[in-house]
């Protein structure tokens, strides 16, 4: 069979070169090819207008490959695709680096006419790899990440990710051997705390290999966040009221500490601190100040400060001698003039009582009013039957309900 293609192709050989001045227009086109290492590399000669003339495939050696549909050359990853006589389509298996080069494809008209394929093998790099100076970051500092996409032709090109914005590196290509590069990519940048478990990627861009890329997540310890808020009381901080601060820190690592201070002066001796809350009873003007919650960790320490300014008690309140916390004045010293005090807050809520009459006010609701007037702590005045037992509710747990109640008796 082989022996006879041959045969005839000689013939046609012959043929073609006995009709020369027809050739001109036979027109042989072939294409450039992109092969990655390992893979198949189709080689493919076409010729317009053939007039039988022989067509054959050369290497870069120019040894033939395909005479026709002959394959001369012993390597069998050579194959033959598709042969008439419009084209000699050839396949090669298992393209190796060695392969590269410019095959010719020739047709054997006079004279002959060469057409060139250029075949370039494309070495994919291998896995990326992140390599980090330091496994976790403090917040401000700088950090280092490098990238390494070891052995590719034609060198990799590196970009860099973090979370969605990108990031600028510093890429050096080296050459290790015979047209195969490694390519390293360093990124410096300082961290935040927002960074911390963020993603940065080295995208590797390579004309061999899609969505090859390395991720690495950001560890960044940031230093406490400190906020305090006021867990009691919601209004106004007055004489007599309970106080009771929470506060609220958080950082990486989690803080090891949270101490409340007082600005420049001492913690009142009744402030307890069970945790992160901070409580006063009984607050008393003295106690104005600037109340510090102090939280630290590895990183570094902060703070929040609540500022207490202590107002009187309600003005309306009669002060009784027997309860220091109805001490409308933290000036009024003297006996007489706290029981003067006692007789005028007297009529005013008689007179009071009487407006509340006339306007014909529910008694339930005026109940109420009278809770808020007569006592300073409104929590739980809200839903008592009546003044007595407002009192007992607002002052419920302290242990001056007794004298409350005496005094309104
Ligand atoms: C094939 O590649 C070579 C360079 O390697 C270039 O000069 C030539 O024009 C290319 N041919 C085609 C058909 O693209
Ligand atoms: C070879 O190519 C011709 C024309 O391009 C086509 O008609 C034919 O089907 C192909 N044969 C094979 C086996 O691919
Ligand atoms: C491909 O070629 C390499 C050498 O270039 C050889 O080691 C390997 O066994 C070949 N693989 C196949 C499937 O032929
Ligand atoms: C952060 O930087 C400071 C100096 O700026 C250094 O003392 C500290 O050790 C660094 N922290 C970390 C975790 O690298
Ligand atoms: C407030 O504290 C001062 C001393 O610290 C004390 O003399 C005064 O009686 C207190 N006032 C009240 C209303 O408890
Ligand atoms: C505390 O604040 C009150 C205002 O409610 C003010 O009258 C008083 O003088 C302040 N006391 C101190 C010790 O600063």
């Amino acid at each position: 069979m082989a022996i006879t293609g041959s045969g005839s192709l000689l013939i046609s050989f012959v043929l073609s070169a006995a009709f020369l001045q027809k050739v001109d227009s036979q027109n042989l086109a072939t294409d450039n090819v992109s092969v990655i290492e390992g893979e198949t590399a189709t080689i493919s000669c076409r010729v317009k207008n053939n007039d039988d003339s022989v067509i054959q495939l050369l290497n870069p050696n120019r040894q033939t490959i395909y005479f026709r549909d002959v394959r001369p050359l012993k390597d069998s990853r050579f194959q033959l695709v598709n042969f008439s006589d419009n084209e000699l389509r050839v396949s090669l298996s298992n393209v190796s680096l060695s392969d590269e080069g410019r095959y010719v494809c020739q047709l054997y008209t006079d004279p002959p006419q060469e057409a060139y394929a250029d075949i370039t093998v494309l070495v994919p790099p291998g896995s990326p790899v992140i390599e980090s100076r330091e496994d976790v970051v403090s917040e401000g500092n700088e950090t280092e990440l490098t990238c390494i996409a070891i052995g590719s032709k034609p060198a990799a090109s590196i970009r860099w990710m973090k979370g969605e914005e990108e990031l600028t590196g510093e890429m050096t290509v080296e050459e290790m051997y015979d047209r195969m590069f490694t390519v390293t990519s360093r990124v410096r940048f300082s961290v935040t705390k927002e960074d911390d478990g963020l993603p940065v990627d080295c995208i590797i861009d390579h004309p061999a290999v899609k969505d090859l890329l390395a991720e690495r997540h950001l560890e960044v310890l940031y230093k406490p966040e400190v906020r305090i808020e006021v867990a009691y009381p919601q209004g106004l901080t007055r004489e007599g009221d309970n106080l009771e601060l929470t506060c609220f820190a958080e950082g990486k690592p989690h803080p090891h500490q949270i101490n409340w201070v007082r600005v420049d002066e001492d913690v009142p001796p009744n402030a307890v601190v069970t945790g992160p809350d901070l409580y006063i009873e009984n607050l008393n003007k003295s106690y104005n100040g600037t109340y510090r919650c102090v939280a630290s960790n590895t990183v570094g320490e902060a703070y929040d400060d609540y500022v207490l300014y202590v107002y009187d008690a309600p003005t309306t309140t009669p002060t009784p001698t027997t309860n220091p916390v109805n001490t409308q004045d933290s000036r009024a010293g003297a006996a007489p003039q706290k029981i003067d005090h006692a007789v005028i807050g007297g009529v005013v809520a008689v007179v009071m009582f009487a407006i509340l009459c006339a306007l014909i006010v529910l008694g339930r609701y005026f109940a109420r009013h009278k809770g808020t007037y007569f006592t300073h702590e409104a929590k739980g005045a809200d839903d008592a039957a009546d003044a007595d037992t407002a009192i007992i509710n607002a002052e419920g747990g302290h242990n001056n309900t007794d004298e409350k109640k005496e005094y309104y008796i």
